[in-house]
């Protein structure tokens, strides 16, 4: 980095797979990032160990009682709060250049928000909010004269296959995938595939919620709008591709018929610290990538396997809160999953069962985004209660 001045940093979800990551970023980094302020969920253990390495100026924790104990471990080491306003003002603290925005899910959207509304660059990793609020978000960042940079490894790759080239040249933009852990698995075993199989990536280690939406495809149609917001596509300049070793993050096919993209060995460090130091480039230990010997594989995805896609391109389309909707129902159905409430094939029918049920229209507010989302976290648990899936 050109300056001298550290680049203060806020990491929402400090204690997941991008929060580590990112504070690994802020390691090597040199003193070109300082973590200034930290906020987790449960994880108070940890978020007590990284305020003793990274010495953040304020942390937030989710539940009062662990603020408590927090504060008479580490009281003198920094401020201390909790719940969403604790996660709000970690995000717009004072100092803080940048946020990183990687807590899971609806969870983030808040704070988020709360750090757009203080004039934050906001690094986004956290699709959720994007997906649930993309037009209203887009609007506040413009609004408050803020950046939002991609750290989603594909939206990376389509912000840097992007640069340099005239929008109207676009002709499309092809999120990869890797295809999850049954890309090959027969379909009739589909439905009685367990929590441990389906979190087991096998390109990226990742949190559970995520390794589920990849394992059924859910997560790349939540890219999927979260690049039509981002970017300002429509959605039928977005495709999708599989693409199983994980090497291709994503390409830009011009009207030419060129097509830039963005290779990497798969290492969430890499898109993380491109967002950090945007736009320099910095070493950040992320793996290396061997050309010898490399194969890459791209197929178009089976809609008889990964249904969910089709789910999120229809929300997409249909646009105002089903976006939420959709969002909310996954979540719940992921969640009934993991606990064993609800088969691996059952997610798609819950998601698709809320999305008809769903009846209301645009969303001019945060307010209306969060009413989407209360009735379809109410309503997926109440199908999934009854057990009918
Ligand atoms: N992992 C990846 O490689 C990757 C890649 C691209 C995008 N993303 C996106 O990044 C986000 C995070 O993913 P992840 O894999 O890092 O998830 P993760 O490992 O499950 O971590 C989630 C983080 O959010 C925190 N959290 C959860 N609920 C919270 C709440 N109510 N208030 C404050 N903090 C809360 C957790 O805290 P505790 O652990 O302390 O409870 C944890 O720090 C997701 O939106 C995901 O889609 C992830």
């Amino acid at each position: 980095m050109t300056s001298t001045r550290s680049k203060g940093i806020a990491i929402l979800g400090s204690t997941g797979s991008i929060g580590t990551n990112t504070l690994e970023v802020v390691r090597k980094s040199r003193g070109a990032f300082k973590a200034v302020a930290l906020a987790a969920g449960n994880n108070a253990v940890a978020l007590a160990r990284q305020i003793e390495e990274f010495r953040p100026e304020f942390v937030s924790v989710g539940a009062e009682a662990a603020a408590i104990e927090l504060k008479r471990t580490h009281g003198a080491a920094c401020k201390i709060g909790f719940g969403p306003a604790g996660a709000a003002e970690a995000a717009s603290y004072d100092g803080v250049d940048m946020t990183v925005s990687a807590i899971m899910g609806a969870a983030g959207l808040l704070p988020t928000m709360a750090a757009i509304e203080a004039g934050k660059d906001v690094a986004i990793a956290n699709k959720e909010t994007l997906v649930m609020a993309g037009p209203l978000m887009m609007a506040a960042a413009l609004n408050a004269g803020v950046r939002l940079l991609p750290v989603d490894s594909e939206h990376s790759a389509i912000f840097q296959s992007l640069a340099g080239h005239r929008r109207s040249d676009v002709k499309r933009v092809i999120l990869t995938a890797s295809g999850g852990p049954f890309l090959d698995a027969p379909l009739a075993e589909l439905r009685s595939v367990t929590p441990e199989a389906a979190v087991r990536h096998p390109r990226w280690s990742m949190g559970r919620k995520i390794s589920i939406d990849s394992a059924t495809l859910m997560n790349k149609g939540l890219e999927v709008i979260e690049a039509r917001w981002l970017f300002g596509l429509e959605p039928r300049e977005l495709s999708v591709c599989i693409h199983p070793q994980s090497v291709v993050h994503s390409m830009v096919e011009y009207i030419d018929g060129s097509f830039m993209a963005q290779l990497s060995a798969p290492d969430m460090k890499g898109p993380i610290s491109y967002a950090l130091s945007y736009p320099e480039r910095l070493e950040c230990g992320a793996r290396p990538l061997t050309l010898a010997g490399l194969r890459l594989d791209f197929s178009d995805p089976d809609p008889q396997r990964f249904p969910c896609l089709g789910l999120a391109y229809g929300a997409l389309e249909a646009g105002g809160a089903a976006p939420a909707v959709l969002n909310a129902a996954d979540e719940v159905a992921v969640e009934a999953f993991l606990s064993g409430a609800l088969p691996f094939t059952g997610i798609y029918e819950l998601i698709s069962r809320v999305l008809e049920r769903h009846t209301q229209g645009a969303v001019s507010s945060i307010g209306d985004v969060l009413e989407a989302d209360r009735w379809a976290r109410e309503e997926a648990g109440r199908l999934v209660s009854r057990q009918t899936l």
